[in-house]
């Protein structure tokens, strides 16, 4: 099988690139798994300093895989264990973590940037949470940190109306550090990851444990996981899905 994860370390910096380009990297049950084992394994390697994540092709990530979506809203799946394997391996992550953004970021892919500490954007991303548009609730402990981050106005029209946030007004609203050329996207990143891994591991590790509370946010996760997993089950997600699958709007007026 295709590895739609690719695993590199250089010199400190661990990359994680996901790469199933074809399906603009939405994220399999298959793809959490590599990320989980690979982010929880660097915990206890001490060649790893620093952690980026990237997106092979013209987009970070299309979020979760739909069809994986649509099999548990139709009760042909029971679901992904692994997907709450890897947030919460973010949420956990002492490590410094870089993302380094390109096109669309829609769902996970936008709420995973909130666990990264530096997030470069290139010019023509766009950043969505389409969370209610899929008849979902929100994940990744983003309905703390969304509006922690940005106001409670700005992240409820994105959960609520699944506004598409443009890179400028994301790096204005504190979203990301840096928006660059596509073109110096890798450049940038890699030069911001280098510079962290330069810097005393033990300090960087002692002060994102000093500004994030990663288990107040796994608690966060398992509220939302209870009713994401109840959502995804009703009526309106597999109209959902449905219609993504046929590719037309939904109807959401017909269920109840
Ligand atoms: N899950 C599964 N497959 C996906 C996918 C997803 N989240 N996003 C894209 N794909 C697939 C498409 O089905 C298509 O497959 P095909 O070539 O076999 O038909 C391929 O990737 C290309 O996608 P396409 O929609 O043609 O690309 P686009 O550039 O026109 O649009 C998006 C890109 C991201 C705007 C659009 O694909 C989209 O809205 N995807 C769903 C996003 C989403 O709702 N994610 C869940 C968030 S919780």
């Amino acid at each position: 099988m295709t590895e739609h994860v690719r695993v590199e370390n250089n010199n400190g910096i661990l990359t994680l690139t996901l790469a199933r380009p074809d399906k603009k990297n939405a994220l399999t049950d298959a793809m959490y798994r590599k990320l989980a084992d690979t982010i929880e394994a660097a915990e206890s390697d001490p060649s790893v300093r620093v952690l980026l994540i990237r997106g092979e092709g013209d987009m970070f990530t299309a979020g979760n895989d739909v069809g994986e979506f649509a099999a548990v809203a139709s009760g042909k799946s029971e679901g992904s264990r692994n997907v709450g394997r890897f947030i919460q391996s973010l949420a956990r992550c002492t490590r410094p973590l870089v993302a380094a953004v390109q096109g669309r970021a829609v769902g996970v892919g936008t709420t995973m940037l909130l666990h990264c500490d530096l997030v470069v954007l290139a010019e023509n991303t766009q950043l969505s949470t389409p969370f209610v548009s899929l008849a979902l609730v929100p994940e990744a402990a983003s309905s703390l940190l969304m509006p922690a981050r940005i106001g409670y106005a700005r992240a409820y029209e994105m959960f609520a109306l699944g506004e598409t946030v443009p890179a400028k007004s994301a790096l204005e609203w504190g979203l990301a550090n840096r928006v660059v050329p596509l073109e110096r996207l890798d450049t940038e990143a890699l030069a911001l990851a280098q510079r962290l891994a330069k810097q005393p591991a033990g300090a960087l590790i002692a002060t994102k444990k000093l500004m994030r509370d990663g288990e107040a946010l796994v608690a966060q996760m398992n509220a939302e996981g209870e009713q994401f997993a109840k959502r995804l089950r009703t009526a309106e997600a597999r109209e959902a899905f449905t219609a993504f699958a046929e590719r037309r709007p939904p109807d959401f007026t017909k269920v109840s």
